[in-house]
Parts: structure tokens; sequence; C-alpha cells
């Protein structure tokens, strides 16, 4: 059962893998789908299609419960002002299991 925190709102959704009701926008099951579900403000100007960057998150914890990077998403992240290697786009991570993501604030965006 993924665990997911959403700071810096502490927000945190909880649910059974493959249960989740598909918002339509980002991967299945992504930290976009997460936020959607869970009614989580986070910016995601495309569509979730993988062309703009407003849906960057830091994870804080749990990287490897994320699904692999691709390269379409690697090569947006390069246009992230404040970009590290814990950076993800929301709607290309699909969740694995528990896993810390902070949202940037207003400063740190776009
Ligand atoms: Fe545009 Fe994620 S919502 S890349």
């Amino acid at each position: 059962m993924p665990k997911i925190t959403f700071l810096p709102s502490n927000q945190i959704a909880e649910y059974q893998e493959g249960s989740l009701p598909y918002k339509g926008e980002g991967l299945r099951e992504s930290l976009l789908d997460v936020a959607l579900n869970y009614g989580v403000e986070l910016r995601h100007a495309c569509g979730g299609i993988c062309s703009c960057i407003t849906c960057h998150v830091f994870v804080e914890e749990g990287d490897e419960r994320l699904s692999p990077m691709q390269k379409a998403e690697e090569a947006l992240l390069y246009r992230v002002p404040g970009y590290t290697l814990h950076s993800r786009l929301a709607c290309q991570a699909a969740v694995r299991g528990d896993v810390v993501v902070r949202i940037p604030t207003p400063n740190e965006q776009l």
C-alpha cells in the first residue's frame, strides 16, 4: 500500500496499488495522478504529456520506488531551474512504493 507524502503541505495519500481512479493526466498512478486524486495542488500545464516542466518535484525519499526515468523526461528536466539528481516530472514518475516528494515553492518554480 503506497504512502505518498507531499511537502511542504504534508498531505498524505495512501491507497491500494492499482485501485486509484485514473484522472486522465500523466501516467496512471504517477505522482501527478495521485496528487489529482487527493486534491494536492500540483501544476501540470501540458496535461501530463511530458512537454512542459511545471510538474517538477524534488524526491526527498524513495527515488528507487518510482518508475525509471525515460529519455523524454530526462531531456526536459535539464531545463528545470534548480534541477537536482532527485528531480522528477510528477506526470512521468509512476509510484511503486512509499515516497516523499517536495513540490517547489513559487520562488523555485518558473
Ligand atoms: Fe507537463 Fe508533466 S505536466 S511535463
